[in-house]
């Protein structure tokens, strides 16, 4: 009897990282059973550290006391107003609660605002390099991710006037942008996010922001895409700034129009962002102090990296804000992979191959993720200059 297959629409890629992560444990495994010298990962972009001692005690509390229910789809109201609130102690703006919608994570996110925008069909501008999940959920929903290419005449940072081409060349629907940016770690300044924000107002396209390293800025001003323009749609989350990957929380910032055609969706695809997480999440704001000292550790990582990797024939992009290098390999390989895999193997650095974050020029690229320990960041710039040096 012939087994039904699956569905075309999820033929989508894989994640190298995964891979090299999988490759990368097992050797680490491996020297433990023979003693030998560790794997170092700078693969994954994952804060090391938990999520802020006040959200574990909530959460803690949580627990204790009851019920673990379900919330409204649209997410629990003290959270929505913790967020609103966020955004009038961390930028200085009006956001109403009501256009707050708490997600899973940023991942949840993208899929609630690309459904409620966009039709089957529909076309989006997305950066490139960028984040590979844009491209591989906007395949699983019908959407066409349309690549934009950016470069040094922009410090690699998305720009209106590449995006007025790209529409000019076929319309558009839609744009995403992202500061700073994965795996670039690039920043789009404050000038150029309202150019971004205006030439979509004047050509009609939604704008989404992807804002989830915003508070992860060393040098240059970041600016939210709220600023200049209501009607942008913000994706942003808990899950860097806060140290809160595995709680799966996030948020969008949506205009009124929006709302309902989202809690529909929510009440229908998931009901609700998981309780635990939600009311621990409201207690992130108050962790401020807890999140710049993580942020201080990041500092002095990329400090390191920013001095090394040039020097080792590995110049990285404007290192402006994330937790990422995206460095040039041209004068030591034109294959991140085969790169990827030499380093791990021989000098036991796990990195991320360019491959992962763009199919054309990827290859010139490897990124390293600077979010973990200092004295690891420091022992691999030492097993890298022995390797390469
Ligand atoms: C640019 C960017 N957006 C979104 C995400 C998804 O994060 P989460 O779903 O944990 O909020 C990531 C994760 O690495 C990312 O780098």
């Amino acid at each position: 009897m012939n087994k039904p297959s699956p569905s075309r629409r999820s033929g989508i890629s894989a994640f190298l990282v995964m891979d090299v992560l999988a490759e990368a444990k097992a050797l680490g495994r491996k020297a433990v059973e023979t003693g030998g010298p560790g794997i170092i990962h700078l693969e994954i972009g994952e804060p090391g550290t938990p999520a802020p001692r006040p959200v574990r005690e909530a959460a803690i509390r949580a627990l204790e006391s009851g019920r673990i229910a379900y919330t409204e789809a649209l997410g629990l109201p003290a959270l929505r107003e913790a967020i609103s609130g966020h955004y009038k102690a961390h930028y200085g703006l009006d956001v109403a609660a009501s256009r707050i919608v708490v997600t899973t994570g940023s991942s949840g996110g993208f899929i609630l605002a690309f459904l409620a925008m966009l039709d089957h069909g529909a076309r989006i501008g997305i950066p490139s390099p960028g984040y590979p999940a844009y491209r591989n959920i906007l395949q699983a929903l019908g959407i066409e991710a349309v690549e934009i290419a950016t470069g040094p005449e922009t410090r690699y940072a998305m720009s209106a006037a590449a995006i007025e081409a790209a529409h000019a060349a076929k319309p558009l629907d839609a744009v995403l942008m992202m500061s700073p940016a994965n795996p670039t770690g690039v920043l789009t300044a404050p000038v150029g996010v309202k150019a971004i924000a205006e030439t979509c107002a004047r050509l009609g396209l939604w704008l989404v922001s992807d804002e989830i390293y915003h508070g992860l800025t060393y040098e240059g001003e970041e600016a939210s895409a709220l600023a200049f323009s209501d009607d942008a749609v913000i994706v942003n989350s808990f899950s860097k700034y806060f140290s809160m990957t595995g709680w799966r929380v996030g948020w969008l910032v949506v205009p009124e129009r929006l709302v309902r055609p989202i809690e529909r969706l929510a009440q229908n695809l998931a009901i609700c962002v998981p309780y635990l997480s939600q009311i621990a999440a409201v207690s992130a704001f108050d962790a401020y102090d807890e999140a710049e000292a993580t942020k201080a550790i990041y500092a002095r990582n990329r400090a390191v990296l920013h001095e090394c990797l040039p020097a080792l024939g590995l110049p990285p992009l404007p290192m402006d804000g994330a937790f990422y290098a995206y460095c040039d390999i041209s004068r030591h390989s034109n294959d991140s992979l085969a790169f990827a895999k030499k380093a791990l193997h021989e000098a036991g650095i796990a990195i991320t191959p360019g491959l992962d974050f763009d199919r054309s020029e990827g290859n010139r690229f490897v990124r390293f993720s600077y979010a973990g320990n200092e004295s690891d960041v420091v022992e691999a710039m030492k097993r890298l200059k022995a390797w390469l040096g």
